[in-house]
Formats: C-alpha cells, sequence, structure tokens
C-alpha cells in the first residue's frame, strides 16, 4: 500500500511533456534489480503462490464478492452514448484471415462506415454470449457476460476505448466502447495535435495517423483480478491484452482494413487522456486501424508459400 502510495503520488507529481526520465531510473537496465525478471521470477507458480491464489479463489466464491461481476463495466457519465449497427455478419474464412493479415502503416482518409466500425469492436472485444449466475447475496439471477475472447476467471480486466479519428456520422474525439450495449460512450472530443502527442515522432514519420480510422486503445484494470490471481493476476491482463489485439488483426484483416499495432506510445499522455491514475488502471496497447492506402498487393495463396523458404516477404516494415 505504502508503495503504491508513493507511486501515485510520484506519477502525479512528474507527469507532463517534459518528463524525460523513468519514474525509477536507478533500477532500469540493471541486471539485479530487474524489474522484469524479478516480476517474472515472483509470478511463477509454486506451491507458496499457489496457496495465496488458493485464498483469493476461495474470496471470490464467498456471496459477496459475487458482486464484481457486476461491477465489471465503468460508466461514464455521458448523455451522448452512440449505438452501434447490429448486422455482425462476416463472410471470410480464418485460414485466409489469418493468411492476409499483416501490419498496415499507411492509410487512405475517407470515413470508416459505422457498418465496418461495428463489426471490427463487436468480433475483436464484444459480449458473444452470456451465462446465468446466482447471485447469493442478493439472492438473484445475474448475467456473467462473455466475449469474443478469453478472460482468466471470466473478470474481464481489459477495457477498450476508440480515439475517432476519421469515422462516419461519429465526431473526433475519445469514446469508451460500452461491449454490454454495443456503443461508444462518447467521453470527450479531441483535435488532431492532441492525438499526435499520444505517440513518438518515429511511429508519426511511418503511420499517417492523420488519415488513419481510429486509435484503438486497450486499458487494464488490475484491481479487478488481482484479490483473485494474486501476483499472476499482471501477466493474466497482458495476455488478454495480447487476444484482443490479435482479434482486432484478424477482423481488420477479414474486413480488409488496415491495422497496426502501436508500441510506439506514451503511456503518461495516454493514461492522463483517459482519466486513468496509471496504477491500478493504466494503458496497455494501442492500435492503429483504417481504410489501407492501397490494397494489399493481391490476397496471399497458400500456394505461394513456399515451406522451405528461410526468409518470407514482408508486406510491409519490419
Ligand atoms: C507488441 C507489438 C508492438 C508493435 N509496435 C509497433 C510500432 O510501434 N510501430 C510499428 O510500425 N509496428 C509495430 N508493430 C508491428 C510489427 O512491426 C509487425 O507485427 C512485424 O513487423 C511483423 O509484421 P506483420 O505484422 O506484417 O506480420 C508491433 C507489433 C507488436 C506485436
Amino acid at each position: 500500500m505504502l508503495v503504491k502510495n508513493i507511486l501515485r503520488h510520484t506519477i502525479t507529481r512528474v507527469t507532463g511533456p517534459d518528463r524525460k526520465f523513468q519514474l525509477v531510473p536507478f533500477l532500469r537496465d540493471n541486471d539485479i534489480y530487474n524489474l522484469a525478471e524479478l516480476y517474472h521470477e515472483n509470478s511463477k507458480l509454486t506451491f507458496g503462490l499457489e496457496r495465496e491464489m488458493q485464498r483469493g479463489v476461495s474470496l471470490f466464491s464467498r456471496p459477496d464478492s459475487q458482486d464484481v461481476y457486476s461491477k465489471i463495466l465503468p460508466s461514464f457519465p455521458t448523455l451522448n452514448s452512440i449505438k452501434l449497427p447490429t448486422d455482425f455478419a462476416v463472410k471470410e474464412q480464418i485460414d485466409k484471415t489469418i493468411l492476409n493479415r499483416s501490419s498496415i502503416r499507411k492509410f487512405k482518409k475517407i470515413k470508416l462506415s459505422k457498418n465496418k466500425l461495428s463489426k471490427l469492436l463487436y468480433w475483436s472485444c464484444g459480449v458473444i454470449r452470456a451465462l446465468k449466475f446466482k447471485n447469493k447475496t442478493a439472492n438473484e439471477i445475474d448475467d456473467v457476460y462473455l466475449r469474443s475472447y478469453a478472460s482468466g476467471g471470466a473478470l474481464f480486466p481489459c477495457d477498450t476505448y476508440v480515439i475517432a479519428i476519421n469515422l462516419e456520422n461519429v465526431s473526433r474525439g475519445l469514446y469508451f466502447y460500452n461491449t454490454k450495449s454495443h456503443s461508444l460512450d462518447f467521453i470527450k472530443r479531441l483535435e488532431i495535435e492532441d492525438i499526435y502527442k499520444l505517440i513518438t515522432k518515429g511511429m508519426l514519420n511511418l503511420i499517417n495517423v492523420g488519415d488513419a480510422s481510429a486509435l484503438i486503445v486497450i486499458t487494464s484494470n488490475f484491481s479487478r483480478t488481482k484479490l483473485k490471481y494474486s501476483l499472476r493476476s499482471y501477466r493474466f491482463a497482458l495476455l488478454e491484452c495480447g487476444h484482443i489485439a490479435q482479434n482486432f488483426y484478424l477482423m481488420a484483416s477479414a474486413l480488409k482494413l488496415g491495422c497496426v499495432e502501436l508500441g510506439g506510445f506514451y503511456d503518461y499522455e495516454v493514461d492522463e487522456l483517459l482519466s486513468l491514475d496509471g496504477v491500478d488502471n493504466s494503458v496497455l496497447d494501442v492500435l492503429v486501424v483504417g481504410e489501407p492506402a492501397s490494397q494489399k498487393s493481391e490476397p496471399v495463396k497458400l500456394s505461394h508459400i513456399n515451406f522451405n523458404l528461410k526468409y518470407g516477404k514482408s508486406h510491409g516494415e519490419v
């Protein structure tokens, strides 16, 4: 708790465009104190951690903790919620979809239709079925909404935000993708400069973000799973985010859209824009989607793959 308070306090004090250093520079690139190694080591499943996790799992089977399922979606005081169309039909074979997936960095400045946006969001991270469970506290039957990707304990720590750039009938701004109502909850208007500030210069030179349709921002609310999965919950959040990102790539491929994942975004700036505290709730991933500048040369055919080749040909930069 103390460490977390120090972290939160430091974050609020040092955030801003002039920040040049890591929050904890003395722990960077140092073999002994390498945080990633330390974390990985500490989150390996040992008998000790298993015991701790069992405590968490049993907490979740207590009647009063079942409420967590109903609190899974954050809510925004918004008057403007844009309902998305519900024609979800996509006719594309999974093998072709995977074969034609590639990172696209050049976009055509045309507005993406609401229909395509709806399909992209729905199949990448939407609610695809609901399960009934008995809420013993309220003595009621509640629904657990399951989505198009797997989630440890069905706790769904990840959320998806849409930064609209060139979308049909959706003005430029920040929206929360409300999975339960399949709608975009308006949060705030943005100028294109606000969006450029989130991305490194190198990436802005490589990707014409201003011509893209939208940025997809995947965040995680770590507190949703920490109680149950202890140290492994952070791994689960990252894994879940990867599932969602791959869904976006595949759906973009199936809908003949361009998509590129963006490692080069500024975490603090994105968190600030989304009003996330950066500690319990933080951005994990950003993707750029849009109408591709050129149709990917030609659809890749299975017969074009020479399995004896050591190195394949890529559509774009690496
Ligand atoms: C976690 C992650 C971060 C990435 N970050 C970037 C990025 O910042 N800029 C970029 O142009 N591509 C980025 N990419 C895309 C990779 O460069 C791309 O997937 C790789 O070159 C393979 O090409 P392909 O996706 O077309 O198969 C990223 C991919 C992943 C998985």
